[in-house]
């Protein structure tokens, strides 16, 4: 620190030069509030860009000024005759806090104007970083381009973003965002009836990994979410809803399906969802839940085209199937001289994403995302792009998995989520 040895006075005159026709730092005038680091009896013997004879400090000062590379000078009565003197010009000046660089020199005064200097400033930020002056502080500093940071941004921040059901389970999603306090969404993101919306905070290319939710488990497992990763580009200010596919909850005998996970821009453009897993059957031989889907179509009697999946099969059941983006996932209406169901509207179909996603609701309710609620022993289908499905026998159930739908580099992974869905986003690389 400069500390009491250092004075800080108030350069009237630098006001004036402002205005001087001379004075040519016009649009950087404004950062020179007249405060300038002054020390007596010292020199800086380096860092010299011009020596000139002057006849007085003011006419060294005022040289200074009207150098746009002059941060500080030092000036040196000629022992002699003391109206005159030399005058030296620095570009660099001294670092903050160091003044011990200086040489003591009876006859010479140093000024500096600002302590981290403009134009070290100036010269040193880095990654587009750009150079202001910092009244609170009192001098400049460098003002960074996210994820840039550091003294001359120099560094960059390793960013994730991971967007999770922040501990809300069931068929309709959280209210609270307090389960992002330590992260980085702590305090970015608002919740609109469950839905997460976040906006991008700096434009880059990030890799995307999304996965759908689990069915629940009863007797038979349920399916797991499907999960696709892949780099998307993303622009500063978009604001993204997201809606992460919650777990099937088991009921008293089967469970109800997963929920899929969604990522729209505000209008609603669909960039990727994963397909939640179908609910687990509760019946000894019912099927396990299938898994959510690589492709855009729901498994087992599921939707196509971001439609819901519906419920058929051979005995009358209540389960429902899995919504869809755009489809709500329906129910089975039995008819006994076909021995097949038709669709009918009901409680238990998970309702698409564009209907808010809530999962059905039974014995077991789907996750939210659209998970169909589970009925008796039949299990629910999953939600996804496209609804999962169900075929439901006397014995029991196989409940389908929710389909995917993905653009640009993202793509189906080898891999399977058990549990909750999620959206992880990680900086990969700043946009040039
Ligand atoms: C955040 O960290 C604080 C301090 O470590 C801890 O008390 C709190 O429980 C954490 N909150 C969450 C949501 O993890
Ligand atoms: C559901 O069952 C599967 C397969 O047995 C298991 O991997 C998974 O952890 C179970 N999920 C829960 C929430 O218990
Ligand atoms: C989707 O994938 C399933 C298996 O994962 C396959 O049976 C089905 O034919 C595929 N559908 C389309 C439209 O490609
Ligand atoms: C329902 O299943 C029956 C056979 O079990 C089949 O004939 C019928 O086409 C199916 N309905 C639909 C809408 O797929
Ligand atoms: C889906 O369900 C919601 C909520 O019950 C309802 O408002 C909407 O009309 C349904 N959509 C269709 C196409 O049935």
């Amino acid at each position: 620190m400069l500390t009491s040895k250092v004075t800080v006075v108030i350069f009237a005159l630098i006001g004036n030069l402002a205005r001087c026709s001379c004075w040519d730092r016009a649009t950087n005038a404004r950062y020179f509030d007249g405060a300038v680091f002054v020390r007596h009896k010292s020199a800086l013997k380096t860092d010299i860009i011009r020596k000139m004879k002057i006849v007085s400090e003011i006419k060294c000062s005022q040289a200074c000024l009207s150098e746009n590379s002059c941060v500080s000078h030092t000036y040196c009565r000629t022992p002699s005759s003391p109206d005159k003197g030399t005058c030296y010009l620095h570009q660099n000046g001294i670092p903050e806090g160091e003044a011990s660089v200086l040489d003591k020199k009876d006859k010479c005064i140093y000024q500096q104007y600002i302590g981290f200097t403009e134009a070290t400033c100036t010269r040193q930020c880095n990654n587009k970083g750009k150079c202001f002056y910092d009244y609170s502080n009192k001098r400049y500093s460098c003002r960074c381009i996210p994820p840039h940071f550091g003294t001359y941004c120099e560094k960059t921040q390793a960013i994730s973003f991971r967007f999770t059901n922040l501990g809300k389970q069931g068929n309709s999603g959280p209210t609270s965002t307090s389960g992002y306090a330590n992260t980085t969404l702590n305090g970015r993101v608002t919740l609109d009836k469950g839905i997460q919306i976040w906006t991008v905070p700096f434009s880059a290319f990030y890799t995307l990994t999304l996965a759908g939710a689990s069915g629940g488990n009863a007797s038979q497992h349920g399916g797991h979410g499907a999960v696709l990763s892949g780099i998307l580009k993303l622009n500063k200010g978009t604001r993204l809803r997201i809606l992460i596919g919650q777990r099937g909850v088991k009921g008293t005998m089967a469970a109800g399906g997963g929920g899929g996970t969604f990522i729209t821009e505000e209008n609603y453009n669909l960039l990727a969802a994963a397909g939640g897993g179908g609910g687990g059957g509760g019946y000894i031989i019912s099927n396990p839940g299938e898994n959510g889907q690589a492709n855009e179509t729901g498994s087992v009697f599921g939707g196509i085209n971001g439609l819901g999946g519906i419920v058929n099969g051979t005995h009358q059941n209540s389960a429902g199937a899995g919504g869809g983006f755009y489809g709500n996932g329906s129910c089975c209406l039995f008819i006994t001289s076909m021995n097949a169901c038709t669709s009918q509207k009901c409680q238990q179909g998970g309702l698409s994403f564009m209907n808010g996603g809530f999962g059905g609701t039974g014995n077991g309710n789907g996750g939210l995302g659209g998970g169909g609620a589970a009925s008796n022993y039949f299990g629910g289908g999953g939600g996804g792009y496209s609804g999962g499905g169900v075929f439901a026998t006397s014995l029991g159930s196989q409940a389908g998995g929710g389909g995917s739908y993905f653009i640009g580099d993202v793509r189906p992974i080898r891999g399977l989520n058990n549990g909750d869905g999620y959206v992880l986003l990680e900086l990969k690389s700043s946009l040039k």
